[in-house]
């Protein structure tokens, strides 16, 4: 199915990730500290009180993510709230809070079927193998791309390498008094 066709579900399927100047999404050993606003100041920034996040956090109407970023979220204390959460996974897994469904097999029918007549705003959070499907399926709508003042030197690829050539817009840039930078573009239109 072509992206235009695409682009006239009612919802949208927002790529959020953030990743290191070097390309990285997570450290070999899943560390998070560089991940902390800590270091120098941009005065030119903009800064978000804790408040603010987490009504950001509410407005979005569902998470979706892949279980290796599930499991990491379990592991450092749930981030989400309330607000549903759908893990693809082509595993059984054990009874989980109320707000997350486990869901497998055909990403497209999972998007159209089951995602869009339900939520208006679906967060796609990761990690590197589910935004690359995403991405490969022609099923992102919009990319929202962290940029931590950071080098790794190694770790997890923000994508592993076979995407194709494709230009997306530029939407809107905020950079933030802690360095980070988010970038935020939509998909072309075919
Ligand atoms: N910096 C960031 O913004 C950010 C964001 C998210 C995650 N992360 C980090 O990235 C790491 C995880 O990323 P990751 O790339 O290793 O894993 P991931 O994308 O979170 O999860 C991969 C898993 O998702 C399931 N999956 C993926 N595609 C599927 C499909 N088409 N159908 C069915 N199941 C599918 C599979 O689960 P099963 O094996 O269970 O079948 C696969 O093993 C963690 O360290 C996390 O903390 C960083």
């Amino acid at each position: 199915m072509s992206r235009d066709k695409l682009n006239t579900r009612r919802s949208t399927v927002t790529l959020h990730m953030v990743s290191s100047l070097d390309g990285f999404i997570a450290k070999k050993d899943n560390s998070v500290s560089w991940l902390d606003g800590a270091g120098s100041v941009y005065e030119a920034g903009v800064s978000i009180s804790e408040e603010e996040a987490a009504a950001f956090v509410k407005s979005n109407d569902c998470y979706v993510m892949g279980s290796r970023t599930y499991e990491h979220a379990l592991e450092l204390g749930w981030p989400y709230g309330d607000t549903p959460v759908i893990v693809v996974s082509g595993r059984e897994w054990p009874p989980a809070r109320k707000s997350v469904e486990f869901c497998s097999g055909d990403l497209r029918a999972f998007v159209d079927v089951k995602l869009s007549p339900r939520y208006r705003n679906i967060w796609l959070v990761g990690g590197a193998t589910l935004g690359q499907r995403f991405l490969e399926l022609g099923l992102v709508d919009e990319i929202r791309l962290t940029l931590a003042p950071v080098l790794l030197g190694e770790g997890l690829r923000l994508f592993g390498g076979s995407l194709t050539e494709e230009r997306w817009n530029l939407k809107n840039v905020v950079a933030y008094k802690n360095g980070f930078v988010e970038l935020l573009y939509s998909a072309p239109v075919a």
